[in-house]
């Protein structure tokens, strides 16, 4: 089998499977950012980085990177002089990964189906290729904004192919007065996964109270 042919089916695996899959991204951590970026034209974290910078001037701006997987956002923002980064994920081998880059403060172990909790709310988070067909899903978005200060931002891809497929849209019908501490302000469309032309959406997140 090519090797494009063994990145797509475990793409397919992590896209089809519901529910828990942290097996597959413990298994995948070794060569995920080759796979992802050199053959699917991954370019989510590239998109999402931009965007942050723009809203998040302060460099020492508290930051969670919420299923940093290999710490590729992180490593980005620390590039652009963010130096107060957190890192979380629920693959160990992923976090692994990740405090090899040095990008983060702290890492820590954690599922997003579940609140963030912290003693010291963040200034802004970051959720990039994290969300999309199965779980986490959108009634989990509030599991990070709940751990930002009143007015930070949280920053949040979509997959585009799972935005159609499972009808984010309406999925956030409804969803500023569902939870009135946080406002979903904007959703932009981004290059997501360049090699098979897929699209993402950029969600713009606020915490209100
Ligand atoms: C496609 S990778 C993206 C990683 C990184 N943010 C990036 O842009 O390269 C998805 C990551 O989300 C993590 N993840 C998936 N579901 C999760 C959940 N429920 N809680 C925490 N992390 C999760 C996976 O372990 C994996 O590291």
């Amino acid at each position: 089998m090519a090797d494009s042919d063994n990145i797509d089916s475990r793409l397919s695996r992590v896209y089809k499977q519901n529910g828990d899959k942290r097996d597959l991204f413990d298994d995948w951590a070794q060569t995920y950012d080759h796979d992802l970026v050199n053959e699917m034209g991954y370019v989510a974290d590239v998109e999402a980085c931009r965007q942050f910078e723009t809203l998040v001037s302060d460099r020492q701006a508290r930051i969670l990177d919420a299923g940093c997987g290999t710490g590729l956002v992180g490593s980005r923002l620390k590039k652009a002089g963010y130096n107060n980064i957190f890192g979380s994920d629920y693959s160990e081998k992923m976090l692994e990964q990740a405090k090899a880059t040095g990008a983060y403060l702290a890492l820590e172990q954690h599922d997003l189906t579940q609140p963030v909790i912290t003693d010291q709310p963040y200034d802004a988070a970051i959720a990039v290729g994290v969300f999309a067909f199965s779980l986490p899903s959108a009634e989990h978005l509030v599991n990070i904004t709940c751990s930002l200060k009143t007015g930070g931002i949280a920053m949040v891809t979509v997959n585009g192919k799972a935005w159609r497929q499972v009808d984010w849209e309406s999925k956030l019908e409804g969803f500023n007065q569902a939870y009135p501490h946080t406002r979903l302000v904007n959703v932009r469309t981004i290059e997501y996964l360049r090699t098979d032309g897929i699209d993402g959406r950029l969600l713009t997140l606020r915490r209100v109270g």
